[in-house]
């Protein structure tokens, strides 16, 4: 593969954004190499600068469930723009996207869009907060919830701990809002509640945390959080970002059937653009303004062209056997590349729910939490990145990552997907 443009096109957006890009994973620091300008994509595949093919399992991380450039999506987009960009009003469109979610998803009653997940989920840590008139959030090790100030920490060290902020420009007095303990651990939930009595506003959590490895938790402990919430009058906010309209129309909360008090989207919601959500009963959404006393605005909120385009893409999500058909491509893509790697001993695995996978360096059944993920085995991912790419197999540029299958990959592009993957693991671990 030749990479001559995309090496041109990196120097010059060096001297203008920081590393060169406006979003910090996109600069390949993980995987080394220079990160690769794209220039189109089209159903499962896209195309570099230099005119390089690849079949693409980052999906933009996540939002292109119908792949790219999908044809009733790009139709419903054009059809808002002839209308206007923007007008700062209510819009039609706002609605239409709103009754598609809200006839279609038991777990909220009301919400409100916002522009970005990161904004979803702010918002609704101030609802929570707005609320339940107390300010302590849980949050746990190893999810990411966007690049809010009080949510940027890690644990310290200690099964419950207050959040050492992970970003310069945290102030310690907002790290010391959240409390991090493990994910899966029913003691270190317990120890936080109780250490906290009547502090705590909001357990905040990735049901179906994605964004450090896929850590799947045992049906049973997101259970307990739910009784323990309730016990102790904190909201439960699902964070599905990710996962919401992702491994079913109703997110993990259907999938795992339990009721959180607030959701946040992102992603999928926006059907490629820019979109965020959060939504809850309406007796918590009645807190909101203009109805109650938690400010939240957005000049660009609720915007037709992203909400025609969100519709556009939620409408299809609808069609009968969508995400069983996903889920059906998936398992069988993972299944074999399990059964090649397991037949030559190697130490990896995929692990997968819905359409999302993650290739973990371990034998292990099970990973549960971030300290079960051995750093050091990041360096196999190295190598195997930069060969899938020179064989036209594009990931999103970390081992941390997940992958996503979407309604474009055909049963003939995972197997070829998955015939350049096993020969890369050859390569790497043969
Ligand atoms: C679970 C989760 N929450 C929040 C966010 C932040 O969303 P955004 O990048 O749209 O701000 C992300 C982004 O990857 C995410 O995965």
């Amino acid at each position: 593969m030749n990479y001559t443009k995309s090496e041109q096109l990196y120097k010059q957006a060096l001297q203008y954004f920081p590393g060169g890009v406006n979003s910090p994973v996109r600069a390949f620091k993980s995987v080394g190499g220079t990160p690769i300008f794209m220039e189109r994509g089209n159903g499962c595949r896209i195309y570099d600068a230099d005119g390089n093919e690849y079949i693409d399992f980052c999906c933009s991380w996540g939002p292109l469930i119908l792949g790219h450039n999908h044809p009733q999506v790009r139709s419903k987009i054009m059809e808002a723009v002839e209308k206007g960009t923007s007008f700062g009003t209510p819009v039609q469109y706002e609605l239409d996207l709103a009754s598609l979610i809200l006839q279609n998803h038991r777990f909220i009653e009301k919400l409100r869009f916002v522009s970005s997940g990161t904004e979803a989920v702010m918002s609704a840590v101030r609802l929570a907060r707005g609320y339940t008139g107390k300010s302590k959030v849980i949050k746990f090790e190893g999810c990411y919830h966007g690049h809010v100030d009080h949510l940027l920490v890690k644990a310290g060290s200690g099964l419950v701990t207050f959040g050492e902020s992970s970003s310069a420009g945290v102030p310690d007095a907002f790290a010391r809002e959240t409390i991090v303990i493990p994910l899966n651990n029913r003691l270190a939930l317990e120890q936080a509640f109780l250490m906290h009595p009547n502090q705590v506003a909001a357990v905040i959590i990735e049901p179906i945390p994605a964004n450090n490895g896929l850590l799947l938790q045992d049906t049973a402990y997101l259970q307990l959080l739910r009784t323990l919430c309730t016990q102790h009058n904190a909201l439960l906010i699902f964070d599905e970002v990710i996962s919401g309209f992702r491994v079913g129309f109703e997110g993990a909360a259907g999938y795992y059937n339990i009721q959180p008090d607030i959701i946040t989207f992102g992603k999928i919601i926006g059907g490629g653009m820019p979109v965020g959500a959060y939504g809850a009963s309406k007796e918590i959404m009645r807190f909101i303004a203009p109805d109650g006393p938690v400010y939240q605005a957005g000049t660009l909120s609720g915007n037709p062209v992203a909400m025609a385009a969100g519709a556009a893409q939620l409408q299809q999500c609808l069609q009968p056997g969508f995400y069983e058909n996903l889920q059906t491509k998936t398992q069988a893509f993972v299944q074999y590349i399990n059964q090649h790697c397991s037949s030559k001993g190697y130490e990896v695995q995929l692990f997968a729910i819905g359409s999302i996978f993650w290739i973990a360096f371990t034998r292990s059944p099970h990973v549960y939490s971030a300290d079960q993920i051995d750093a050091a085995k990041m360096d196999s991912f190295k190598r195997l990145y930069q060969l899938l790419l020179q064989n036209g197999v594009y990931f999103g540029p970390s081992g941390y990552e997940v992958g996503f299958v979407s309604a474009a990959h055909s049963e003939t592009d995972l197997q070829a997907a998955q015939q350049i993957i096993c020969r890369c693991f050859d390569a790497v671990l043969g």
